[in-house]
């Protein structure tokens, strides 16, 4: 049964869970994609991607809390609760954690995001960023597992992507999950006419990737702390 990260429990007690994207995490994930892409999309780029029903976005928030503060919320020890208890999907923005008294999708930090596109049975993951501040903390690959989880879930069989030829950072995270590349796309990029490889995954459903992803997320979940799975709706 496919499984996704609903909750991490990072090595510094900050904890982050990922869930559906919303309109009103836009404006954080346009920050974070400047940060990210030397390329920029305009906010209304994300705006209509929510709106394709081919597309899926997800984002990466630390857990609704005020720094500084170690207690959990009681929307937080109820999420977990029900997710204990069986809970058996991504939470969207209205069920996840965010602080007391603010509207759903505000008071949620979004440290990340990652996107995908449904092709017959290809998804292929347009982008996947986290915040610099936040790098290095198994946040990116976190969002890489619930993305291949959300892939699983849509029936695909092949995971493609496009990554640029300098950012060896991005292509380690992808190898280690087992993308190898398949083809160049030649001076792809319009701001340096940098190239692309097309990296990829033949088969997510084969035995080979499931045990890997297994062990993968097991390992993630050793070092990182605490997760909780349950699939994706
Ligand atoms: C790529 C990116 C998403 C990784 O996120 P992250 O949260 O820092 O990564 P994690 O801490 O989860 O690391 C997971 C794996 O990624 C690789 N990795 C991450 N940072 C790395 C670095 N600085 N150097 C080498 N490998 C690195 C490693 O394989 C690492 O596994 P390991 O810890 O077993 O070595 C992040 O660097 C980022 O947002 N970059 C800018 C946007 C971007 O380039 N996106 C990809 C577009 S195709």
């Amino acid at each position: 049964m496919p499984k996704s990260w609903a909750c991490l429990k990072g090595e510094r007690d900050v904890s982050y869970y990922i869930r559906r994207m919303c309109r009103e995490d836009v404006a954080q994930v346009t920050e974070i994609d400047h940060e990210a892409f030397p390329t920029m999309w305009p906010p209304a780029n994300y705006e209509r991607e929510l709106k394709v029903s081919l597309a899926h976005y997800i984002a990466a928030c630390e857990a609704g809390r005020p720094a500084g503060r170690t207690e959990i919320t009681e929307t937080q020890k109820r999420i977990s609760l029900d997710l204990s208890a069986g809970m058996k999907r991504l939470p969207n923005h209205k069920d996840s954690p965010g602080r007391k008294g603010l509207p759903p999708g505000e008071g949620q930090y979004i440290v990340g995001f990652a996107g995908l596109w449904m092709m017959a049975d290809e998804a292929h993951i347009t982008n996947i960023a986290v915040r610099q501040g936040y790098q290095r903390r198994g946040i990116g690959e976190h969002l890489l597992i619930a993305m291949i989880s959300l892939a699983m879930e849509q029936n695909a069989r092949t995971l493609t992507l496009e990554v640029r030829a300098s950012n060896t950072t991005a292509q380690k995270l992808y190898h280690k999950y087992g993308f190898t590349q398949v083809n160049i796309r030649r001076s792809y990029y319009t701001d340096n006419r940098e190239d692309a490889l097309v990296m990829a995954v033949e088969d997510i459903t084969g035995a080979a990737f499931q045990g890997r992803l297994h062990q993968l997320e097991k390992a993630h979940s050793r070092k990182w702390g605490v997760a909780l799975y349950h699939t994706v709706r």
